[in-house]
């Protein structure tokens, strides 16, 4: 279940407000049901996956990926999964963790553990959106943005992709203000 946390310390956990708080961005967020599917829960609590058992996920979730390839034009996804024993993970994440943009949308499911989007909204204000198991989230092109992991490191996520290039990080030098000391990041 999503949490959203404002500058001035409020924090929503109630969907409604989330979406509220991210409308001005155009983001879409929504909560998707993990298919109760036992080989598919075991599967998501190991760490390390092989590709069959990756292969299996994304079937098992698959009624997703339909849909969005029949309303919304997505071509095709992957399942990124991250654990501290991925090699180059800092570097990975290092991608990401100051703001950004992206020509095209940045649109995930995530399955297993947690991560953190931050946004800036329109007005300058910085919000952070933590993402857990069945939160869909939709983040425009062009939306200045930044992610990072929990100190458990660990996140696994569909990612849709609406062109078979994929998506690159342009940075745009706002300085992160929302981060709070204690998290940490890469
Ligand atoms: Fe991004």
């Amino acid at each position: 279940m999503a949490i959203l946390q404002l500058e001035n310390g409020t924090t929503y956990t109630q969907l409604s407000n989330i979406v509220r708080e991210l409308v001005p961005l155009n983001i879409q967020i929504n909560r998707w049901p993990i298919v109760d599917d036992p080989k598919l829960k075991a599967i998501l609590a190991q760490e390390v996956l092989s590709d069959a058992e990756k292969e299996y996920v994304l079937t098992a979730l698959n009624i997703y990926f339909q849909q969005l390839l029949q309303t919304a034009g997505y071509q095709s996804c992957d399942l990124i999964v991250l654990h501290p024993g991925v090699p180059n993970l800092d570097a990975l994440l290092s991608k990401f963790d100051r703001c950004h943009t992206h020509a095209d949308p940045e649109v995930r499911y995530i399955i297993a553990g947690e991560g953190v989007f931050g946004f800036v909204r329109p007005d300058g204000s910085q919000v952070e959106l933590t993402v857990e198991p069945e939160d869909y989230i939709s983040v425009p092109s062009g939306t200045e943005h930044w992610f990072y992991l929990r100190a458990s490191c660990q996140i696994k996520a569909v990612r849709y992709f609406t062109t078979t290039e994929g998506w690159v990080p342009e940075y745009t030098d706002t300085e992160i203000r929302l981060r709070p000391a204690s998290v940490v990041s890469y």
